[in-house]
Formats: C-alpha cells, structure tokens, sequence
C-alpha cells in the first residue's frame, strides 16, 4: 500500500510517517511547510533510515497537487494539513476557514478523480462540543455548530460531515474518522516532536518552555473546576501511540462491507493540569514554577474519552504512560 501523507511535516504527521515506514508501508509526503520544517522531513529519514518523496506543495493549490497525484501512484491519503491553532482560528475566522475546507475538497476531488478511495481524516475531540459529557463516545457528537467554541473546531466538524456524505453517495469511497483527544509527547529519538512558533497555546509544549526556563512561569487556567483539584482534566495521549493509531486504523480499508469509521484515539484516563505538572517534575527531576490565574475562555472543566470502539475494532490501545509522555517532551525541547 502507498500512502500520501497531507501535511507530513507537522506534529502528527511526522510521528505518523515513522510509525507507516516502520510497519513498511510506501510514503509520499506533501507539506507547504507553513507551520512545519523541511529538517523534519530530513529526520524522519534519519530515524526511519528509509527515504521519501517529499513535495512542497499547498494543497489548496489543485494543479500543483494534481502533478503529485499524477507521479505517485498512491491508494490511500491521510489528511494533516489543516491549521490548528484554536486562538488564532478566532481571530482570523476566514484564513481557517478557506485553508482547512479548500484543502479538504481539494484533495477529496483530486481522489475522485485519479481513483483513490480511501482516506483518514485528523479530527478532534472538539467535535464533541462544550456541553460533551466524558467519557465521551463515537455517538455523543453534536456536530452541532453551535456547541462547538471556535472556527477551527468547525473546520474539524464540517469536514467531517463532507466526508459522511460523500461515503453516503459513493460505496466505493472509504473515510476513517479520528478523533484525537491531548496528544503529548515526542519520538524517543528526540529528532522529531511539538515544535509551535511563537508562544505555544497548549499545556504540555508550555510546560516544557518553562522547564527548560525559556518562559519564567506556567499559567493555571483556573483552580475552580468541578474536578478532584479544581484544574481542567484532559485525556493526554502519547503521540507515538496516536501515530499507530493511525497505521491500525488502515485496516477498515481491508475486505470491509463498511465505508465509514469514526473513533475516538485517547486513553480513557483523566489528568488534570496539576496532576501533569507534578509528573513532568517527577519524571525529569527538576521544576516547574506556575501560577494560578483566572480560567480561559471556551475551556471545559473535564473531556476524556471512551476508547473502547477503538480498542475492540482496530486492536489497538494506547500504551505508553503519563511520565512517558513527560520525558520525551522534554528530551525533544532539551534538543531544539
Ligand atoms: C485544545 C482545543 C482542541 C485542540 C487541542 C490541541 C478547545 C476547546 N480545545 O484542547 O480542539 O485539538 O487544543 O491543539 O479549543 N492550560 C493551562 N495553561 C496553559 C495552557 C493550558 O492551564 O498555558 C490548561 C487548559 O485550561 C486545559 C488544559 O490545560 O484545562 C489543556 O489545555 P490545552 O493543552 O490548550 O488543550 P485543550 O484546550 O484541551
């Protein structure tokens, strides 16, 4: 199986091809290194010690990507290349808009086209909405625009739905949906992790900031939640673990009467944002100062998933722990 990885330079993406090539899998990989560096591509080589065909290319640009289409003869495309910064996805509502969806039709055109009926969407638990109840299953979405917070969360949603009408209208085209909850972490080679620009919006690379004192002092949203310490609970999932995810979920591809799969990846177990301060301490033996600051805005007081549909179906479960997760974030920020 040949695979076109969208947007492979980025976080999930790159962990992802890693994971392809160990499981020997062929990769062609598109990114137009907006939110990405080529160095990534470099290590991805380096760790998988195998080459690919990397393509500079947005994939909002149709003729660009059709050359790709046309030289590589792949059967299967996983999705990365959306914007994901929620903050930003508020200020400037139309970049995520046209970005997230034109790249989706794009490619999902281009698919149509050249004969390429199989696909994975990177999506989020942000589908699930401010009202979700956890543990959230498959079934809870709202995909109900108005109980998701922000426009990158209506990206995630939209495409998904695009992805249920076009498996509802052609049964030869096959979408996996994967609904991602906190993924953490970085690969234990330390060439390849979470590398934001600027200051990172997201707990675990803010963390690691202050760890490696390039910032003085982590900001606690909010100490009032109705949690067992007061600090919002998330479900942090292991990004090497996500990325396997992802190879175990190619199987639906397989002999399957079904054209449409949604899970959720995560690992079923709440951390509160004090509870992942104390293992990253624990777990590199050093500190890390923080503060406790009024709540941000949009944020929920818990969300952590049921993997069970995932564990039964694709047989796969998330395996690697908190202070797993802990140590290779800051290996990979001790490195860059
Ligand atoms: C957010 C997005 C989600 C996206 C994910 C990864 C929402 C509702 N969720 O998840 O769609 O997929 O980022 O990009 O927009 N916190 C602090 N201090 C910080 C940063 C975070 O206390 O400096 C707390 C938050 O209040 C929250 C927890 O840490 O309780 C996790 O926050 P974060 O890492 O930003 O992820 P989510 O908000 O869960």
């Amino acid at each position: 199986m040949k695979i076109l990885v969208a947007g492979g330079a980025g976080y999930i993406g790159s962990h992802t091809i890693v994971e392809l090539l160990n499981s020997g899998y062929e990769v062609v990989c598109v990114d137009n290194l907006y939110n990405s560096k080529l160095k990534t591509i470099k290590n991805i080589v380096k760790i998988a010690s195998k080459n690919i065909p990397f393509y500079k290319v947005d994939c909002t640009d149709k003729k660009k990507l059709e050359k790709v289409f046309l030289k590589e003869h792949f059967d299967t495309v996983i999705m990365f290349q959306g914007y994901k910064a929620v903050g930003e996805s508020v200020k400037e509502p139309l970049k995520y808009y046209r970005n997230n969806i034109d790249s989706a039709l794009t490619i999902l055109e281009l698919m149509d086209k050249y004969s390429v009926h199989n696909v994975i969407f990177s999506s989020s638990a942000t589908v699930y909405g401010k009202n979700a109840k956890s543990p959230i299953k498959e079934s809870d979405d709202a995909l109900c625009l108005n109980e998701i917070t922000n426009p990158y969360g209506e990206t995630k949603a939209m495409i998904e739905k695009i992805l249920m009408d076009k498996s509802n209208a052609d049964k030869n085209f096959k979408a996996v949906i994967l609904r991602y909850f906190n993924p953490v972490g970085a690969h234990s080679s330390g060439l390849i992790g979470e590398d934001p620009n600027g200051i990172p919006n997201n707990l675990m690379p803010y963390i690691a900031k202050v760890a490696t004192n390039k910032l003085p002092y982590l900001n606690v949203y909010g100490n009032d939640y109705k949690t067992k310490d007061g600090t919002g609970v998330r479900d942090y999932i292991h990004v090497v673990d996500l990325a396997k995810g992802h190879v175990a979920a190619l199987k639906c591809f397989k002999g399957n009467k079904n054209n449409l799969f949604i899970y959720n990846l995560g690992t079923g177990k709440g951390t509160s944002v004090l509870d992942l301060v104390n293992a990253y301490k624990k777990s590199n033996k050093l500190n890390v100062k923080y503060k406790i600051v009024g709540r941000r805005l949009g944020d929920i007081d818990k969300l952590y998933c049921n993997p069970k549909k995932a564990n039964n179906e694709l047989k796969w479960s998330a395996k690697l722990n908190i202070e797993s997760m802990c140590e290779s974030s800051y290996n990979f920020e001790k490195n860059n």
